[in-house]
């Protein structure tokens, strides 16, 4: 185990092993909780190079990383993004444990099969209706059968699926029946995930969306057994096995419970910021001390002292009198 003295503990003793890294704020989705139908993206200018992106994980891993997450935005829409997947499969096996990227699915018919050849076991693939009419209205444009395509080469190559929807209030709690059955069907763990206060989105009121998984769960529990399973990764999920279906299924409820003290996790941005908690703005510029030398003495010495400041826990609050979002960056910044 690489636990020497080289590995991130934070100032509550939390070891820091997984990373998500955001490769792109772009997305060839819109979904409607999650970003605004016109959204102002970053300059490409601003984005770390695909080597930069390499070098920073990198240096992560050597700091005692086990685990890897390449999110957006949408990763795969991100150009030779299979560069960097390749790149970091060479950790697997020294040092890294898992590497691994949440997609909303589109691109995967076309990339599941070099995803598995890189070294990726398992993906998480983002779908929260299994109705095209209302996936195309959920996304703004979204074709429904492409993921379809994209889930069935992810099949064919091997790679574990889960799927992650975003519980939401008369939009699709009346499928989350249908969302078991079918992923029981197919093999795939699936996930539900509170709505989080995060980005202007526009018009749609995000306090009218929210939906208490607390609720959902009795709710499901009157159809399914639900056995709590004590897997634990570090993250707000918490799981249980369907009996009838065999499969895992899971709350991230990071609004009604609070998961903070076993955090093992931090994000960075496709520009460099590391984000040393989702549900809080502080965060440190890693681009400066990546660009300032060819070694990596500046970038890992930045690392360590925004480390030394990862807060106890987020403030996440969907608060009535206030429309303003907890958080003001969109989760396609930092990823989910
Ligand atoms: N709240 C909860 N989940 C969100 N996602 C995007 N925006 C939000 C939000 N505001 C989800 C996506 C995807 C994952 C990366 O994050 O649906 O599953
Ligand atoms: Fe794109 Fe995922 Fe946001 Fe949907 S939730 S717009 S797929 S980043």
């Amino acid at each position: 185990m690489s636990d020497g003295p080289a590995h991130l503990t934070d100032p509550f003793g939390r070891d820091i092993r997984y990373l998500r890294v955001s490769v792109t704020d772009r997305c060839d989705l819109r979904c409607v909780y999650c970003m605004a139908e016109t959204m102002h993206f970053l300059p490409k200018a601003e984005l770390l190079t695909l080597e930069e992106l390499d070098r920073l994980c990198t240096a992560f891993v050597r700091l005692g990383v086990r685990k890897l997450r390449l999110t957006g935005g949408e990763p795969l829409v991100r150009r030779n993004i299979m560069d960097l997947v390749r790149n970091l499969g060479r950790h697997l096996g020294d040092g890294l444990d898992e590497l691994t990227l949440t997609t909303n699915g589109t691109q995967l018919a076309g990339k599941a099969a070099d995803l598995a050849a890189a070294g990726v076991r398992r993906i998480n693939v983002s779908l929260d209706t299994l109705d095209p009419a209302k996936y195309r209205a959920l996304t703004r444009w979204g074709d429904f059968a492409r993921v379809m395509d994209g889930l069935a080469a992810a099949d064919d190559a091997g790679l574990r699926v889960k799927i992650n929807a975003v519980a939401l209030r008369g939009v699709n709690d009346d499928e989350a029946d249908r969302l078991i059955a079918w992923c029981g069907d197919r093999g795939y763990d699936l996930t539900f995930i509170e709505v989080m206060p995060m980005g202007e989105i526009g018009s749609e009121a995000r306090l009218d969306q929210y939906l208490p998984l607390s609720i959902l769960r009795g709710r499901l529990a009157q159809r399914w057994t639900l056995e709590d399973v004590p897997l634990r990764t570090g993250g707000p999920a918490r799981y249980a096995r369907v009996t009838e279906t065999g499969g895992l299924l899971g709350f991230i409820t990071p609004m009604t419970h609070n998961f903070c003290a076993a955090c093992n996790r931090v994000r960075v941005t496709c520009t460099g910021t590391l984000y040393m908690c989702l549900g809080q703005e502080d965060a440190a510029d890693l681009r400066a001390p990546l660009r300032q030398a060819d070694n990596d003495v500046p970038l890992e010495a930045a690392i360590r002292a925004a480390i030394a400041r990862k807060p106890a826990g987020h403030d996440f609050v969907i608060d009535r009198r206030q429309k303003r979002p907890a958080v003001g960056r969109h989760m396609s910044v930092t990823g989910g």
